[in-house]
């Protein structure tokens, strides 16, 4: 597998997320700091992501509601997520916060962090102690830990470090992620999760119906930049994705929605507001694009049964 494209995706996720910040989709007041430059994308592509965002941050928000502020937060395949600083923004407690990703891209986050003062203040400590490795960091409740995600013995190693509490309830986020990685691999970290975190939620946002043309030609266009889609077979539809994610491997139950779902769940006054940021001509292929995404949950223990996404 070609790790350097899979890692190139963080850059392009980010340069979107950053161009539409820039149009006003939603707020984020770090993404810029991180990103030199936003992407310049199409409004369908746009509007995708304010649904990827908006439905992911849903999902953390009802977490965050029903844990308060004993909840953990595990950002797996971080990439350049500003989703701490948001949340400290919103006076928002995390007792632990740990991000993971290719060390290359955590070593990056690290030295772009350390060396602006509006990344730096929010992660500082009381006493002002940054640890700081050539992939790491360790700054009180937020940590940043360059892993990668297949190797489930070194993960374990550095969540020790992490102080990573197995028992508290604990948020693991997986946004455009799994998709890049083996399902054996991916088996063996979902397994791990369900066996260490009693009082799990899992949010996982990547592709489903894959199996029609639009789904054929999404998967060449990541080819062609040698991007191998290593778990797809898992994004055949929302059936595999509870089953594969969550329900082979032990998870206690999950629910899947596409983004049409998804989409159609926000309130009305809050989609007419984005949807007056650009025009779009061809509502039709945003609908095609929202059919090829899904978030789906999984969660272990009882805590979460019942967390759901309203369907439309
Ligand atoms: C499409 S980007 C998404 C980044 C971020 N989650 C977001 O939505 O903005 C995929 C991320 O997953 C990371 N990733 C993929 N496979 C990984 C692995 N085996 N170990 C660690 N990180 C991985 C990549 O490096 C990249 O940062």
């Amino acid at each position: 597998m070609n790790d350097d494209a899979v890692i190139a995706t963080n850059d392009d996720a980010s340069e979107c997320k950053r161009n539409a910040v820039q149009l006003g989709y939603w707020k984020d007041n770090y993404i810029s700091h991180l990103i030199k430059h936003g992407k310049r994308r199409a409004p369908e592509i746009n509007r995708g992501y304010y649904a990827r965002v908006k439905g992911v941050e849903k999902v953390i928000h009802k977490f965050l509601q029903r844990v308060g502020d004993k909840a953990q937060i595990i950002n797996l395949g971080s990439g350049y997520d500003t989703l701490y600083w948001r949340l400290m923004d919103e006076n928002i407690s995390i007792a632990n916060f740990i991000e993971i990703d290719f060390p290359s891209v955590t070593a990056r986050k690290c030295y772009l962090i350390k060396r602006n003062k509006h990344l730096l203040e929010k992660v500082y400590t009381q006493d002002g102690e940054v640890k700081l490795s050539a992939t790491d960091m360790h700054a009180g409740s937020y940590h940043c830990l360059g892993v990668d995600l297949r190797n489930t013995a070194e993960l374990e190693e550095k969540l020790q470090q992490a102080e990573c509490d197995y028992n508290a309830p604990t948020l693991f986020i997986a946004e455009c992620v799994l998709v890049y990685i083996e399902n054996n691999c991916v088996d063996r970290l979902m397994k791990f999760i369900a066996g260490k975190f009693p009082n799990a939620l899992f949010v996982n946002y990547e592709m489903c119906n894959m199996n029609d043309t639009f789904g054929d030609v999404m998967m060449e266009n990541l080819r062609a930049r040698g991007c191998n889609l290593a778990g797809i077979a898992s994004c055949k539809n929302l059936e595999t994705q509870q089953q594969n994610r969550f329900g082979n491997n032990n998870w206690s139950g999950s629910k899947a929605w596409d983004m049409v779902n998804v989409y159609y769940s926000f309130p009305a006054g809050e989609r007419e507001k984005i949807e007056r940021i650009e025009f779009l001509d061809e509502q039709e292929l945003l609908i095609q694009l929202f059919q090829h995404y899904c978030i789906c949950i999984g969660w272990m223990g009882d805590t979460f049964d019942g967390l759901f996404i309203e369907d439309a």
